[in-house]
């Protein structure tokens, strides 16, 4: 049904069909592994890298990252953009940097930030960029995580939720460029594909 149709609802809850994980949601969890990372890590001595991919991986970060200055070491915030050549809802494996780390890793802790891995040929690649960049340790947190990504050989330490194969969209992901900037995740309504 629809939702938030209220004066103070989002203009794009029309359009999501229904909610995945909520508010509520992420942000005890995002908590629960800040919580984890930190007592982890508490022996890291020059505090730890965070590293997100852009653009999907923000909201989470941001987060991610004060939940972490709540209980953790220090950590420095660094951001990379890359393309996985192609558009759709599908990733193709083939990595392109649009921007590199403004700094050398190298000795360094480094936690990547990610939103979602689906395939994990994206977080594959990032993973072996990472290592050659000699970093101390490379370890990730990821906000989703759906059924394919087992099939892969990417070590996903610390996850926050399993979720089904559906494309989802909010708190950073896209279809399109939009519904980033929901509080929540959910899944469109199939008309809004039949009309772009
Ligand atoms: P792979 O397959 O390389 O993909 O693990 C990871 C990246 O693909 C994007 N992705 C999604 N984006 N809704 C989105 O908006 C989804 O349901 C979805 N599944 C995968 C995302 O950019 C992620 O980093
Ligand atoms: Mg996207």
């Amino acid at each position: 049904g629809r939702l938030g149709a209220m004066a103070d609802g989002s203009w794009y809850d029309a359009d999501i069909d229904h909610v995945i994980i909520s508010e509520a949601q992420i942000r005890e969890k995002t908590a629960e592994l800040a919580k984890q990372v930190a007592a982890d890590h508490a022996h890291v001595e020059d505090g730890l890298l965070l590293v997100c991919v852009l653009k999907g991986a923000v909201m989470f970060m941001a987060d991610f990252a004060r939940a972490l200055g709540r209980h953790g070491p220090p950590a420095e915030l660094e951001f990379m953009a890359v393309s996985s050549y192609g558009q759709g809802t599908t990733s193709s494996g083939v990595v392109r940097i649009l921007k590199d780390l403004d700094r050398d890793i190298a000795g360094r802790h480094v936690i990547v930030v990610e939103d979602i891995v689906d395939s994990g040929l994206t977080l594959s690649w990032l993973l072996r960029y990472l290592e050659s960049r000699s970093a101390a340790s490379v370890e990730v947190v990821a906000l989703f995580r759906k059924p394919d990504a087992v099939k892969v050989p990417v070590p996903v330490k610390y996850v926050g939720f399993d979720i089904p194969t559906e494309f989802v969209v909010g708190y950073g992901l896209d279809f399109d460029e939009r519904y980033r900037e929901l509080p929540y995740v959910g899944v469109l309504k199939p008309e809004v594909y039949a009309r772009s």
